[in-house]
């Protein structure tokens, strides 16, 4: 694509996504029990603070994808390749990319021929893994693409002679509600050709405690990430929240496996959003549903892969 229908593409998809932000966020703050959708965390300040959460010795899932990436990249190469024409590594929200290098170089050093497109929102977060891939797996194909899962599928799927491997790690599936993962089962198989695969890492149940430090803050990074959903709202709304006035607090139901995070109001408090044209009211100890980050059972995910 020439550079200035690539510029101009850029231009139309932040509209969207702009656009979309605004009705999200309505949508949010006028339900009865206020909500924001977690999948605007991750601006290029908030995948920062991102990576600083998944550093954080506490945050056990980093270390075991990247446990289980090492100590499984041959079953996993044998899973997915089983012949050798090549395929496309698509990779849906790879961010900094980590885990995935482990099995990218596994596969370059068996010279198994495909192509690795990671598709990741932050054209930031993209860009320096597309940077870093470079100088550490030089011999690797890269196409990466910034923008929604789906449309970027979507497109790919047009090519349904070249298969694709799908990758959605990290847990990621973890932040959708019921309905949203099974609406994403079902679009991923929209999206799909026989023959293509689909990675996917789910977290599963364990100790309350071991989930509460990974996720109740123990270096304030994860205030920091909720907050800065408010500070983006400023940025791209023209809103006026106070960020002082909101504290963040976390939760975790051992029944149903949700991990639950909720920014709270500390008074009352009047928010204007300059793009909607509207006052939100908070009522003191108002909630704002922030994220779910869900933890699975084995039965729970053999249910999931067979209504989809
Ligand atoms: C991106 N996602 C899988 C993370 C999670 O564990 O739910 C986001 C996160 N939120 C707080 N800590 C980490």
């Amino acid at each position: 694509m020439k550079p200035e229908y690539r510029r101009k593409n850029k231009i139309m998809e932040q509209k969207l996504l702009l656009s979309q932000l605004a009705t999200d966020t309505l949508k949010g703050l006028s339900s009865n029990r206020k909500y924001l959708l977690s999948k605007y965390f991750y601006d290029d300040q908030g995948s920062r603070i991102f990576q600083d959460i998944m550093n954080m010795p506490e945050y056990y899932l980093t270390d075991c994808e990247h446990e289980i990436f090492s100590f499984q990249k041959e079953e996993i190469t044998g899973a997915i390749c089983d012949d050798f024409l090549g395929f496309n590594l698509v990779e849906l929200g790879s961010g900094d990319g980590m885990k995935t290098k482990i099995l990218l170089k596994h596969l370059v050093e068996k010279s198994i021929h495909f192509q690795y497109m990671p598709v990741d929102i932050s054209a930031k977060a993209n860009n320096e893994l597309v940077e870093s891939l470079k100088s550490e797996i030089p011999d690797l194909q890269v196409e990466a693409k910034i923008g929604d899962y789906f449309r970027k599928l979507k497109d790919l799927n047009g090519h349904a002679s070249i298969p694709k491997i799908i990758l959605f790690l990290g847990s990621n599936i973890g932040n959708f509600s019921d309905s949203e993962t099974e609406a994403f089962l079902h679009q991923l198989s929209a999206y799909t050709n026989s023959g293509d695969k689909v990675l996917i890492g789910f977290d599963l149940k364990k100790s309350p405690k071991t989930i509460m430090d990974a996720y109740n803050d123990p270096h304030g990074h994860t205030r920091r990430f909720n907050l800065n959903h408010l500070v983006r709202l400023n940025r791209e709304l023209d809103s006026d929240f106070n960020v002082g006035q909101f504290e963040q607090h976390t939760v975790y139901d051992p029944k149903t496996g949700d991990v639950k995070s909720y920014l709270v109001s500390k008074s009352e408090q009047k928010v204007h959003i300059g793009a909607l044209e509207q006052d939100f009211h908070f009522r003191q100890w108002e909630t704002i549903f922030m994220e779910r980050s869900r933890k699975f059972d084995l039965p729970t995910i053999e249910k999931l892969a067979e209504k989809s």
